[in-house]
């Protein structure tokens, strides 16, 4: 099979399209025949080796002390079953499945194993391909900071910081579906996009002040890493919580404390990735209540254009790569 692969850290320059064994499933894996995947946020960390001031060194721990430890990166995909493990009983070759790789990374090839019971669920029909490839980071990121750790209520005042990335635009659709008052913090060009995607009032981090003397939020998300604790703390209600998705190193450390000290919370770490979420995020789109945003969909001999867009910093939701064109299987009776 074809897959990208690198095994150095460095520009988009150092993938490089290689001819590899396709993975055989042990006896609990599926064999899946990739029909999109991405470029996200995860894959330009781990393949540069871009990290907040100060964490170069957990960066090598987590992607490889002298080089790239999973040679073949991409987090979340969609695509087909093609063969079963002996054991596997949940599914059958053809069944169109959503995929979450996470941490683990492998969705920048043709084919992949996972395990059956694994972070992988069947696709909704009335969801394409590359939309469903472009659901899991984005959504199960803002799901479980805002849902499980921050429990973010109806009629809450939340600003999203970041609001048109990957994350931050899934923030936006989520906070609104629960029914909070949404805050936006983007580009003016970007305006247009999260006012359609629920944001009651956008601020453009461009022209105007993130925080403003008087205006006050229950939730402050920042999911870009511009938002620092220092900041933060005069537009956070008394009890307010400040969620760290992206952020300063000092305050992924001692924010926490920080925000204890002055009566108020900061939640940070790392978004859980689980079956469970990924079904809570599916649903919502199967829905129609959640859209991922596509900025451009790219095919497979693209994919340096594709990761050199994402290196900007400003591409708006996700990139998606286009695997190979599998026909939406047909149902029978
Ligand atoms: N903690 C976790 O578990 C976790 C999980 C997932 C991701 N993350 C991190 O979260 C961050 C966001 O991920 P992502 O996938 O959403 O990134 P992304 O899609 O690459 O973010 C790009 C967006 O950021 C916006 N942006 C750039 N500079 C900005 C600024 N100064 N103020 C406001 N918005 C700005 C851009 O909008 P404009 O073009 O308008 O500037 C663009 O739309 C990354 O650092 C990622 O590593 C953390």
């Amino acid at each position: 099979m074809f897959a990208y692969s690198y095994s150095r850290y460095g520009s988009p320059a150092v993938l490089e399209k290689v001819n590899v064994p396709t993975p055989a499933p042990k006896p609990n894996e599926v064999l899946i025949k990739i029909c999109a995947t991405t470029v996200s946020a995860a894959d330009w960390r781990a393949r540069s080796l871009t990290m907040p001031k100060g964490l170069g060194l957990v960066g090598r721990l987590v992607f490889g002390i002298k080089g790239p430890r999973k040679p073949i990166l991409g987090t979340e995909l969609s695509g087909v079953i093609d063969t079963v493990g002996t054991e596997v009983t949940n599914y059958q070759p053809g069944d169109a499945v959503i995929g979450f790789l996470g941490a683990k990374f492998g969705a920048h090839a043709e084919f992949v194993t996972m395990p059956a019971d694994g972070n992988l669920i069947l696709k909704p029909d009335n969801i394409g391909f590359e939309q469903a490839a472009a659901i899991p980071f984005g959504a199960t990121t803002a799901y479980d900071f805002l849902i499980n750790k921050v429990r973010l209520q109806a009629g809450e005042a939340v600003l999203i910081n970041g609001a048109s990335g990957s994350v931050g635009s899934a923030c936006v659709q989520i906070a609104k579906h629960i029914g909070a008052h949404v805050t936006a913090v983007c580009s003016g060009k970007n305006a247009q996009l999260v006012r359609r995607l629920g944001a009651d009032h956008v601020i453009d981090y461009c022209t105007q002040d993130i925080v403003r003397d008087g205006v006050h939020y229950d939730v402050l998300v920042d999911a870009v890493g511009t938002l620092p604790w220092s900041k933060a703390q005069h537009a956070a209600r008394p009890s307010g919580r400040m969620v760290l998705i992206a952020g300063k190193t000092s305050d992924m450390l001692f924010g926490a404390l920080k925000a204890k000290l002055k009566g108020k919370k900061m939640i940070g770490g790392v978004a859980r990735e689980s079956r469970e979420l990924l079904a809570e995020v599916v649903g919502l789109a199967a829905e129609g209540v959640f859209q991922p945003v596509i900025d451009r969909n790219f095919p497979f001999d693209d994919m340096r254009a594709a990761h050199t867009l994402v290196d900007t910093g400003h591409k708006r939701g996700n990139v998606v790569v286009s695997v190979a064109k599998l026909l939406e299987p047909t149902k029978v009776g």
